[in-house]
């Protein structure tokens, strides 16, 4: 029985490699939404992910898959797909089956990620993802990215964003931060103000969370030092999630800067771990016991159910 009311796959944008895990010709087995895929770059730079079994014999295309040009060829019998996933030569054959084809996933790469777009019912994207200027702009540092693999689903870990409640009592802020929500389409922001506590005090701080759908969220932070974080998630299966933080600081090449980022980092890497024995084990409630100074789960909640083909 699931922990949650809602289907495990919601409609969007998700991660499935960092551009840098990804040169031209390599080839990736990769398990997300219960399902077996294979991400690979072909010759011509582009980013592609198809469902992983060959529709001849049902080898699977990550494992001994090889590029060719902007498709890839099967490593059991040499079936060859292009970059759109049709077959389009079997070398000991005269004639190429007219159907045979592997579904290809819309792709898109954008700020160092390649997502890949989940929809039920196969729909096309209805969103995009932004570029940000912060990833090209030498000003930041390289983002550094973590990953964990999360027993809970991303929507749910993400109650976070309004619960402003909870940064007090899980990660130690010193005060409960005032927010603002703002909902337009698939992105929900939330403006945060508040108090952290440094080794040198008590600073004001802004932190606002922009989520783009279900799997990608862009986190600003002031204070100390402008922070970006860029958080995926991605489903692996009913249970599972592939979450990773990538992040970056805007240090200016100026070496005091740097060491205040690395801590910033560290910090952070710090509170996402605070809050997972709580997500691993937490119940989804339908209907929370709220009192009046609790954030807006209704405004988020309200927002998700749009990433959903199924109703709950
Ligand atoms: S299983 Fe792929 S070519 Fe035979
Ligand atoms: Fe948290």
């Amino acid at each position: 029985m699931s922990r949650f009311p809602y289907p495990a796959y919601p409609n969007g944008w998700f991660r499935v490699a960092y551009s840098e895990e990804l040169a031209p010709g390599d080839v990736k087995p990769v398990h997300y939404f219960g399902r077996e895929l294979v991400v690979f770059r072909g010759e011509d730079g582009e980013a592609r992910v198809f469902d992983a079994f060959c529709p001849h014999l049902g080898a699977h295309l990550g494992h001994g898959g090889k590029v060719e040009g902007d498709g890839i060829r099967c490593p059991f019998h040499a079936w060859r797909f292009d970059g759109e996933g049709s077959c389009v030569e079997v070398p000991y054959a005269k004639r190429v089956p007219p159907k045979a084809r592997v579904a290809a996933w819309p792709v898109c790469e954008r700020n160092g990620i390649v997502l890949v777009h989940h929809h039920a019912e196969g729909k096309p994207p209805s969103y995009e993802i932004p570029v940000l200027e912060e990833c090209s702009d030498a000003a930041w540092s390289k983002p550094e990215n973590r990953f964990w693999k999360v027993r809970s689903r991303w929507l749910d870990m993400n109650e976070n964003a309004v619960d402003g409640i909870h940064f007090k009592y899980i990660h130690g802020v010193p005060s409960f931060p005032t927010a603002e929500i703002h909902v337009d389409g698939p992105v929900f922001r939330v403006d945060n103000t508040m108090r952290f506590s440094t080794p040198k005090g008590e600073i004001d701080s802004t932190l606002t969370t922009i989520d783009h759908g279900p799997g990608f969220q862009i986190v600003r932070i002031t204070g100390a030092i402008d922070t970006l974080m860029l958080n995926t998630a991605t489903p692996i299966d009913e249970d599972d999630t592939d979450v990773s933080f990538s992040y970056s600081v805007r240090h200016e090449g100026d070496e005091q800067k740097k060491r205040v980022g690395a801590a910033r980092i560290r910090d952070l890497e710090h509170q996402f771990e605070q809050d997972l024995p709580i997500w691993e084990n937490k119940a989804y409630h339908e209907k929370p016991m709220l009192c009046a100074e609790d954030g807006d789960f209704g405004a988020y909640r309200r927002w998700m159910r749009q990433f959903f083909s199924e109703s709950w």
